[in-house]
């Protein structure tokens, strides 16, 4: 027992453990397993500082947390340990839905009150929790009675990575916000990083750099400043101040996946565990499900969201897409372009949107009339161009009329290049005046998206952003926001040959996947795009996307006639779920591959498979998750012999039936640009 854990221990004995100790030297902190071991103290100069270990090995050294502000001094040095507290927590939760019913959170925690050394002294408190699988830690800013208002300029908070390795990293602050292919590099080679910043230590750790519960702050962006030592860049905004906030307030968690190996770091639930438990209660009516829509073919440009002779929102096409849906089992129609605004350019300027009013030859009464008949609903759509002063006005007579009219789930869209989000002022509390520029992922944007999910949850409606702010776990909080984009989508496909590239999608498993569900949208059967542009993928491959990317709304994207053409595979689409009652990565390196094993929520079947790499290779999958004493029939979608994304072999499928039980096991053959899907019917 250390000194200062025997005097916190006495001090609570004697019932007296709110009076403040006097800091002796560093605390330290560790994981349930002992593995990991946190360290905070104040250097020399005063600056509050964290380190990192696991097993005895440095990951992270020395790493200061400390703030510049716009309109008061630096809180960096000339601090000192004031008080402690510690805690710990063993707890489980149950998930609505999700990639697993149950979560554990399991966590030692400590709190190290730091207060300056000076008259009139600032105190700021650093919150640790350290679980067998990495570590989440915040600052917290007690309010203040003589200066309410906290204008952070920026956090200064390090991560200074010791040991060597790879990272897969997409660029930060530049135009196309999340879409972009990641860049494998050294460590040392990073320059801005988005988060999930995905590492792989030279020893084989892995590591994913991010945060959770990004709520009324400013994003973080992580950049290198020399060597292995990143600092906390915040998303700018229009005040000047990255963030105002009055009162006491957190920044979000910043979080430090930590695993052996990369199936580890997938299998976490870190960030679920940091976000706050369910504010809106029941939320049974959101059913995950999968869906189709009038959506592929605007993408690849065959029809448009705009009026005229192409326009594919007509009351005619949407329903003869719910009559698709009805026919196999589709939930969802998701219908784009149905609204007034499409005409002229939208991209970076959505001032001409309305969210309530159809075009001439769209009858959304109509449609949603026709649909629920069916036991359909529609998927709403609200494309803003970036504009959400347009929206903002409009928010609640557009969720009322969605909520009213049984369409419970929208997917929103903000197209507008990084820095183009126009609001009419830079703080939701303030009155609109003027208009100003954000950022996607800035303190008004993340402020904008909750004020979407919150008015839609009055109305029983979901939400799934387009050129959203990144996942940071907040659907556990708020179990209506289901799913995002946040990364390049599959509609990239559809612009030039092998746009996104074999690698593009198990690099997104290891690391976009690591924030949340994906609104990727699958199941493009044909594997071809706009002008017959080829698709880096095989048919396989589209079905093994519904088992790696995940989300608990799945779209088959492609065209109904493409859907219909191809029988076999559309059968794997109906059957797999959109929930999950397990989820387990059994075979995959970041990159390279991904093979999961799911079970369905609501039966006893499970699903094996997922995507492949450039590189062919042989994946021997053992079904040791499987129920004893059962046998269970195993139905196959996997690539045909000689298959490859290059060539007109991306076609090729093959399909294997056989039976089998616990402790067998199955070699499938990933074609390059590949993937394999497999169902598991016990008792058949
Ligand atoms: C970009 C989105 O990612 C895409 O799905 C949508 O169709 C367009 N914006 C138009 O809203
Ligand atoms: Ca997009």
């Amino acid at each position: 027992m250390s000194g200062r854990t025997f005097l916190v221990t006495a001090l609570a004995i004697c019932g007296s453990l709110a009076l403040p100790t006097v800091a002796l030297h560093a605390e330290t902190v560790a994981s349930p397993d002992g593995r990991i071991v946190v360290t905070l103290d104040a250097d020399g100069e005063g600056v509050p500082f964290y380190e990192v270990t696991r097993a005895g090995k440095p990951l992270i050294a020395r790493s200061q947390i400390a703030f510049n502000f716009t309109d008061e001094d630096p809180l960096r040095r000339g601090l000192k340990i004031e008080s402690i507290a510690r805690g710990a927590a063993d707890t489980r939760w149950e998930q609505p839905w999700g990639e697993r019913r149950f979560v554990r959170d399991r966590h030692n925690e400590l709190a190290v009150t730091f207060v300056e050394t000076r008259p009139d002294p600032r105190r700021l408190t650093v919150r640790f929790r350290v679980f067998d699988d990495g570590v989440g830690f915040r600052s917290e800013f007690p309010g203040r009675a003589t200066k309410p208002e906290t204008r952070i300029a920026e956090e200064l908070t390090e991560f200074v990575i010791v040991p060597k390795g790879t990272t897969w990293w997409i660029q930060a602050g530049d135009w196309n916000r999340y879409e972009q292919i990641y860049q494998q590099t050294p460590i040392d080679a990073v320059s801005m990083a988005h988060t999930p910043m995905t590492v792989r230590l030279d020893d084989g750790t892995h590591m994913a750099f991010h945060e959770a519960a990004l709520v009324d702050y400013s994003g973080m962006w992580l950049q290198r400043l020399t060597g292995q030592r990143f600092r906390t860049h915040l998303s700018p905004s229009s005040r000047g101040a990255k963030v105002v906030r009055t009162g006491a307030f957190n920044t979000p968690w910043r979080s430090i996946r930590i695993a052996d190996g990369a199936a580890g770091l997938v299998q976490s639930d870190l960030e679920l565990n940091l976000n706050e438990p369910n504010k809106l209660g029941d939320v049974s009516w959101f059913k995950p499900a999968k869906y189709i829509g009038i959506w592929w073919g605007m993408i690849s440009g065959k029809w448009s969201w705009a009026q005229g002779p192409q326009h594919g929102a007509t009351t005619a096409r949407t329903r003869e897409y719910i009559d698709f849906a009805a026919r196999h089992g589709f939930r969802g129609v998701l219908v784009e372009g149905w609204n007034v605004g499409w005409d002229g350019n939208w991209f970076g300027n959505g001032r001409d949107y309305s969210f309530t009013q159809s075009y001439p030859d769209f009858d959304l009464k109509a449609v949603t009339d026709y649909a629920r008949k069916k036991n359909v609903r529609l998927i709403g759509h609200h494309e803003t161009g970036g504009n959400i002063d347009v929206y903002e006005r409009q928010l609640n007579d557009a969720m009322k009329l969605y909520g009213d009219l049984g369409v419970d789930v929208v997917k929103t869209g903000y197209v507008a290049d990084a820095g183009g989000i126009i609001s009419c002022n830079a703080d939701i509390a303030l009155p609109c005046d003027t208009q100003v520029m954000e950022w996607h992922d800035g303190q008004r944007q993340v402020q904008h998206h909750l004020r979407v999910v919150e008015e839609a949850a009055k109305n029983r409606v979901a939400v799934n952003p387009h050129e959203p702010v990144k996942d940071t776990g907040l659907r556990r909080t708020y179990p209506n926001w289901v799913a995002r984009e946040g990364a390049r989508g599959q509609e990239y496909n559809a612009w030039a040959p092998f746009n996104n590239g074999p690698e593009h999608e198990p690099t997104l498993v290891y690391t976009r996947m690591l924030s949340g569900p994906m609104d990727y949208t699958p199941g493009v059967l044909s594997v071809t795009g706009g002008n017959g542009v080829p698709m880096a993928s095989t048919v396989a491959k589209q079905l093994g996307l519904y088992l790696a990317i995940y989300s608990p709304i799945q779209m088959a994207a492609d065209f109904i006639e493409s859907l219909a053409a191809h029988p076999r595979e559309l059968e794997f689409i109906k059957a797999v779920p959109a929930d999950w009652a397990e989820s387990r990565l059994i075979a995959g390196e970041v990159g390279d591959y991904a093979i999961f094993a799911r079970k369905d929520r609501v039966s006893e079947d499970w699903y094996v498979g997922g995507i492949n790499d450039a590189t062919a290779r042989e994946v021997t999958v053992t079904f040791d998750f499987l129920d004893e004493g059962k046998s269970y029939a195993a139905t196959i979608w996997k690539d045909g012999e000689g298959a490859t994304y290059e060539t007109e072999a991306r076609h090729r499928i093959a399909y294997d039936r056989r039976t089998v039980k616990k402790g067998d096991s199955l070699t499938l053959w990933l074609a390059p640009g590949g993937g394999a899907a497999v169902r598991l019917q016990p008792g058949k």
